[in-house]
């Protein structure tokens, strides 16, 4: 067995950067412990060809860095980490690496738990979790965290319509679903439920004929989404959607959806902010997966899913009033209750 750590300089703020490696197999992967201070890092292993370690770095930095503000704001009881594999999933992974992988994970000794992302699947994670117990989100135990995703998503986009349309009730709201994967087709069932005009767009033919058929709803192209009038926007495809342009055009008055890093830039949450449309923060209400992935590490039954679910809910309430009494951004003011949580200082 020829694995090799080395401990790499972290960056600034980071508590930990291990370079992993087996030759043997062919794995070289990249671990990264943002902040224990709330407990064990935990976030997944994304598989990705990487053009060189520079690039490794930035994003396995950039990822865990989000998993602790993820972690924080759904009170897990854990830090941020992630890991990444560099090589191409659909040619490079085997059996071998993920198991060279979990050793590799068995070392840091439950400082950091990982979990599927990005280019990893349950059965990859099993391989893994032969060799350390720190490999979670396993099929047979938590299961698919997407449902529990689209739970969260649905529940903060309520809270969210409360504070814009003066009403949770979603009867007739126009509400576009980007994307009809895991995710989405979840909470387009919940959202056509609850009585919304569904209007959705993907690239799978397939999904959106089940989508207009079971929910009735109307299909766009998915170039022409910012064209399209609507109450709600739920991104659940892909992240960056959100440019400077297509906030410039977007029609709706709330977005809240389930897809990662939706704002291309910054600035874009200003953007929506001057065109009083009120966005929830991806990493606030897409924690319905974490959450799942956390009752598995602490062993804990669906109720204490749920009783987390409620919790972000009401912490979106929280930050949608702060935002308007302090006339801040809504993802400052959701920073802003993480930093806090890490320096142990109460909101205030
Ligand atoms: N699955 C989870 O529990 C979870 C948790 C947190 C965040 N997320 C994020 O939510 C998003 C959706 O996750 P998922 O598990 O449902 O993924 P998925 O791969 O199952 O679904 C994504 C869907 O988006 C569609 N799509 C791709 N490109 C598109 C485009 N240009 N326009 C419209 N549709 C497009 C795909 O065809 C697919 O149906 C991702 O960004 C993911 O990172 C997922």
């Amino acid at each position: 067995m020829a694995l090799t750590l080395t401990e790499m300089t972290a960056p600034d703020g980071f508590e930990q950067l291990v370079l992993a490696q087996d030759p043997d197999v062919g794995m070289r992967a990249l671990i990264c412990v943002h902040s224990t201070v709330l407990g064990p890092a935990a976030g997944g292993c994304r598989m990705w060809p990487y053009a060189d370690d520079a690039a490794a770095i930035h994003d396995v930095t950039r990822l865990a860095r989000g998993m602790t503000y993820k972690n924080a704001m759904a009170d897990l009881g854990l830090g941020g980490g992630k890991s990444v594999i560099i090589g191409d999933a659909r040619h490079d992974k085997t059996p071998a690496l993920m198991q060279a992988f979990g050793r590799a994970v068995d070392t840091l000794a439950g400082r950091y738990y990982t979990a599927e992302d990005v280019g990893i699947s349950p059965e990859d994670m099993a391989h893994a979790a032969s060799q350390t117990a720190y490999a979670v989100g396993l099929s047979n135990a938590s299961g698919d965290p997407s449902p529990w995703t689209a739970e969260g998503v649905f529940r903060c986009l309520k809270i969210g319509a409360t504070h814009v349309f003066g009403t949770d009730d979603l009867t007739d709201r126009r509400v576009l679903v980007q994307g009809l994967g895991h995710v989405g087709m979840s909470l387009a069932e919940k959202l056509h439920a609850a009585g919304a005009r569904l209007i959705v767009t993907d690239i799978n033919q397939a999904a959106l004929d089940d989508a207009q058929a079971r929910l009735g709803a109307s299909v766009c192209a998915p170039d022409q989404v910012f064209d399209q009038p609507m109450d709600i926007f739920a991104p659940c495809a892909l992240g960056g959607v959100l440019t400077t342009k297509a906030a410039a055009q977007l029609q709706a008055r709330l977005v809240c959806g389930a897809a990662n890093n939706q704002l291309a830039t910054d600035a874009v949450a200003q953007i929506l902010a001057d065109r009083q449309i009120t966005y929830l923060p991806d990493y606030v209400v897409n924690a319905g997966g974490i959450i799942s992935v956390a009752s598995e590490i602490h062993a804990q039954p669906d109720t204490w899913r749920l009783e987390r679910l409620i919790a972000i809910a009401g912490r979106v309430d929280q930050m949608l009033t702060r935002a308007k009494a302090e006339g801040r951004l809504i993802p400052d003011i959701a920073d802003q209750m993480v930093h806090d949580m890490l320096t142990g200082r109460k909101a205030a």
